[in-house]
């Protein structure tokens, strides 16, 4: 079996309903919304995050409607900040087909990235549990807040780690955390394992988001979305922190607030990635990866039933060695 076969094979029936639901939920009566909603329906992401609310709600209890709604919304929630994002990226490619903002245009993405989301806390209604639509209101809070210090941080002069790892754990962590703890939540967990799922969540969605960055620095046809976008977009993420810290080349400093304020080309982008490999940025952040990886294994319960164990630890595998 390989990795996604062992991630499903406890939860095959529950993500083949979960699917379904998913499907009916992305519908409308409008034409041009319907039309919309069936493109970005017809490309499936790869459900990590209902995977992740699925896999932790059979850790701790039987998979019901609440686990299924929780799922549902999360994922929705998920979609529209694709949506949005690749408006706020100017970006014409996800899922390897056209971005919703390439194929129709802005305005049209803002307004199906909307409906996503209130089509997503309807869910979070559905769950019965007000638990659940507060966890996921504050996610929909926190979604925001990284991207917003994300944005601003392209005008600072300093290469600082820690607003990475502040950016990273709201925009990309904070989902993961909350899938986690809503699978639990949606079982009844009792406090402690609903804190333990959140704290692993979080931790593989700080490794799920370095491995993206990391994706940046190579070509990969298999994944849908430009290479070498980051930096167009004037990010820069944490194996080129790591290595601009590592050097006092002013060059290359130069270089990289260049690149921040949208002023480099093509080329010198090509140039910079080049230094970053050549410092080791790739390896410190694979490095910093496989730590939070690590960290999840470790905090992982042990299962009454060993196949759910299976496939969280096939799960935390895949996140580090995806190459989609
Ligand atoms: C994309 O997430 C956004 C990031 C956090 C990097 P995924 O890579 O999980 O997107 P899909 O849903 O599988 O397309
Ligand atoms: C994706 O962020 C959207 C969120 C995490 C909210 P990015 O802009 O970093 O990811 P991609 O590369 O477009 O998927
Ligand atoms: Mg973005
Ligand atoms: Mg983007």
């Amino acid at each position: 079996m390989n990795k996604l076969e062992i991630i499903r094979e406890p939860i095959e029936k529950e993500l083949n309903e979960f699917k379904t639901l998913f499907d009916v939920s992305l519908k409308s009566s409008i034409p041009l919304l319907n039309e919309v909603l069936g493109y970005i329906r017809q490309k499936n992401g790869k459900m990590m995050r209902p995977m992740l609310v699925l896999l932790m709600a059979k850790l701790y209890g039987k998979v019901n409607d609440s686990t299924l709604h929780a799922a549902l919304s999360l994922e929705l929630l998920h979609t529209a900040s694709l949506v949005h994002d690749d408006v706020v990226d100017v970006s014409d490619k996800r899922r390897g087909q056209a971005s919703v903002n390439a194929l129709y245009d802005n305005k049209v993405s803002i307004l199906v990235g909307d409906y996503l989301l209130a089509t997503s806390l309807r869910h979070a209604a559905f769950s019965q549990s007000i638990a659940l639509v507060d966890l996921i209101a504050k996610l929909g809070q926190l979604l925001s807040e990284g991207e917003v210090v994300q944005l601003n941080s392209t005008n600072d002069s300093v290469f600082s780690e820690d607003v990475y790892f502040d950016i990273i754990r709201k925009k990309t962590a904070a989902l993961f955390l909350a899938s986690a703890e809503s699978g639990a939540i949606s079982v009844n967990a009792s406090s402690e394992q609903i804190q333990a799922a959140g704290q692993i969540g979080e931790l593989i969605g700080m490794a799920f988001q370095i491995k993206d960055d990391i994706f940046d620095y190579f070509d990969n046809a298999e994944l849908g979305k430009p290479t070498g976008n980051d930096m167009m977009e004037g990010k820069l993420t944490l194996p080129a922190i790591y290595a601009l810290n590592r050097t006092n080349n002013q060059e290359m400093h130069n270089l990289a607030l260049r690149i921040r304020s949208l002023k480099a080309t093509k080329d010198e982008i090509a140039s910079f990635i080049a230094f970053v490999k050549q410092e080791g940025g790739i390896e410190y952040a694979d490095r910093v990866m496989c730590g939070f990886c690590d960290k999840a294994l470790a905090l992982l319960p042990v299962s009454v039933d060993p196949i759910v164990k299976k496939a969280l630890i096939a799960y935390i595998d895949f996140v580090i060695d995806r190459e989609i």
